[in-house]
């Protein structure tokens, strides 16, 4: 039976965010703000534009927020409407109309393996994307849909990739694979290992935090035991599926930034503001009057 429809996606968005703090000590790092809008609602948007009309948060404690931002919210609706303010009660409003979002718990911070584990009753026996919500993919056509189309083509899992500088690398899962002959884009690929040491690397191919998965990494998930840092890592129960399926990956078209890291966080904001509509212009012609 060929897979033609991918409709739901995961977002592991559990994590403490302590590369964050202070400013995570109180405010879930998914929610801080590019420009205007918070991370997740990046990550949601793409998954949208790729097809998916479910969206899956992996939340913890101390995320609330995120489930205020999601959802209706009456008294700034009525606010918006009684001053007549349209354009924003529209911002409001469409907020909360993105998808059919529901939310269930990592009671323990176990590794990813084990967030994305905590989605398979929902999720059930279809195909599914993973966002993290720390990778901002900046694509002409979005990241996402661009892997659903590639998940088509194979009927195969399919991890978003990009090459990586020297040990720069072992921040990352890594892949070990070659070029499909017939389209450039895909890896095949042959094992992976997740965050090898400097040296050891068997090549410069970073998972990145976008991934198509078919069910049957649910049943990998429940077996893995603690891998790299300690943790039940989604790259481990990727690997063992490898035994039972292929794997592609994916090199996508667009510019990733890490907005889970500070300085990438800064980079991203500096780019993302000069290329917003209304706030770019002014912007740019500040930035070069700022004496660097
Ligand atoms: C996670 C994954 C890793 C992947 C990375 C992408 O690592 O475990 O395989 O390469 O996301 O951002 P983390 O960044 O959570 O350490």
């Amino acid at each position: 039976m060929a897979y033609t429809k991918i409709t739901k996606a995961v977002f592991p968005a559990a994590g403490m965010g302590t590369r964050f703090l202070p400013a995570t000590k109180a405010t879930p790092k998914e929610m801080l703000c590019l420009v205007d809008k918070p991370l997740i609602q990046y990550g949601v948007e793409e998954a949208v534009a790729a097809g998916c009309t479910e969206i899956i948060i992996v939340t913890g404690r101390g995320k609330a927020t995120m489930e205020d931002h999601f959802d209706r919210s009456p008294e700034l609706e009525a606010s918006l409407e009684a001053k007549n303010k349209t354009a924003l009660l529209e911002i409001a409003r469409s907020v909360s109309k993105l998808a059919k979002i529901t939310y269930t718990r990592q009671s323990e911070p176990l590794g990813l393996g084990h967030a994305v584990l905590q989605a398979k009753q929902i999720v059930g026996n279809e195909p599914f994307c993973v966002l993290l919500p720390d990778d901002i993919v900046d694509a002409s056509i979005p990241c996402m849909k661009q892997m659903v189309e590639a998940f088509y083509e194979t009927q195969s899992s399919i991890l978003g990739s990009e090459v990586v500088e020297g040990d720069a690398i072992s921040a990352y899962g890594c892949l070990d694979c070659t070029p499909d002959p017939k389209n450039p884009r895909l890896l095949a690929v042959k094992t992976m290992v997740e965050k090898p040491a400097p040296g050891t690397q068997p090549s410069q191919n970073a998972i990145i935090g976008r991934y198509i998965l078919t069910p049957r990494i649910f049943e990998m998930l429940e077996h893995i035991t603690p891998g790299a840092g300690g943790e039940l890592q989604l790259t481990d129960g990727i690997k063992a599926l490898l035994q039972h399926e292929k794997v592609y990956g994916f090199s996508y078209e667009g510019k990733r930034h890490d907005a889970g890291d500070k300085q990438g966080f800064l980079r991203a904001t500096v780019e993302f503001a000069l290329k917003h509509d209304k706030l770019g212009p002014d912007f740019r012609a500040w930035l070069k009057t700022f004496p660097l």
